[in-house]
């Protein structure tokens, strides 16, 4: 569907949009992210992949880790039960809004994409304190097809010391029952599943497993089920990219979701997964030169859904 060289040339061509953002820094480590980088990995359903740029380098999860919670979520609890106390709806805020919570139904989070439903999504997995944060490392192993995921212990850290306002989210969400419990735990776990490192191939492999009705085009394995993988898509299209998914939609036609890090994985479904990460971001948190990679490569590769 596209060549090597193309690939590259594409990375090469996208660079100068990397100098329109600036890289995240109320995660004060994050500030040290290189600007330049820009990477890009594809990963069709036969399990071939193609990687270009820095493709390699990685960085951290951050917000696209919130699809892997949202899954782990809808596996263990029905989804009427779920958005009892976690809306499906978007939102023209930032991710870490605190007002994007609904004030009928208990003030519920607008979406799970959002930090405050991505909080409640991973109080919702099962196991309690001492499961719940494994059972979504061992799902992201099997979504990435990498069973070797560590987390960068100096941007948990980092994150843990500043995210005050997280913490308010949280336990705004604990006064009004739509979380209970150990409110700094669940933090915890929430902090160190944002802090998890991928690379563009980690990336790619976890869009196209969903793109693929949750069996994984690399290991066979099945990772979620189909109907899950529609509703995580679903949410990705309306909610994926925050306050900028509408023009995102419209420029790429996919189903995607960005982290501050600088990750964006996009889900092409019947065709594949693509990985890029490309830490300068713009003034919405999404990643400036993967957003004009991905817009390229929709158009060259007529991947839009739509
Ligand atoms: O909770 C936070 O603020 C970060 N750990 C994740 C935010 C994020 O990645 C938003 N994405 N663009």
């Amino acid at each position: 569907m596209i060549t090597q060289q193309r690939l590259e040339e594409l990375v090469n061509e996208c660079a100068f949009a990397t100098k329109q953002g600036k890289v995240a820094s109320y995660i004060p480590k994050l500030a040290e992210a290189d600007p330049q980088q820009l990477g890009v990995y594809w990963m069709d359903l036969e399990g071939n992949g193609m990687g270009a740029g820095e493709w390699e380098k990685r960085v951290t999860v951050q917000s696209i880790v919130k699809v892997a919670i949202f899954l782990q979520a809808l596996a263990d609890c029905p989804l009427d039960e779920l958005t009892r106390r976690i809306s499906l709806n978007a939102t023209a805020e930032t991710f870490n809004s605190i007002v994007d919570l609904e004030v009928k139904n208990h003030h519920r989070p607008l979406n799970p994409y959002i930090n405050s439903g991505a909080i409640a999504s991973l109080y919702m997995v099962s196991g309690g304190p001492e499961g719940r944060l494994q059972r979504v490392m061992d799902l992201l192993g099997k979504l990435t097809a990498n069973d070797a995921l560590s987390i960068d212990e100096q941007v948990y850290v980092s994150e843990k010391q500043t995210g005050h306002r997280n913490r308010a989210i949280a336990y705004f969400m604990k006064s009004t029952q739509i979380i209970d419990g150990d409110v700094e735990q669940l933090l915890d776990e929430y902090f160190r599943l944002c802090s998890v490192k991928v690379n563009c191939r980690d990336l790619a492999i976890m869009a196209a497993t969903l793109a693929n009705g949750g069996k994984n085009p690399v290991t066979g394995v099945c990772c979620a089920r189909k109907s899950h993988c529609k509703t995580a898509m679903a949410v990705m299209v309306s909610c994926g990219m925050y306050g900028q998914s509408g023009e995102f939609l419209v420029r790429t036609g996919m189903p995607a979701k960005s982290g501050v890090g600088g990750g964006i994985m996009a889900a092409i479904p019947g065709k594949g997964g693509l990985g890029v990460v490309g830490p300068a971001l713009n003034e919405t948190g999404n990643s400036a030169g993967g957003i004009e990679l991905l817009s390229r490569l929709s158009d060259e590769m007529d991947l839009s859904i739509l």
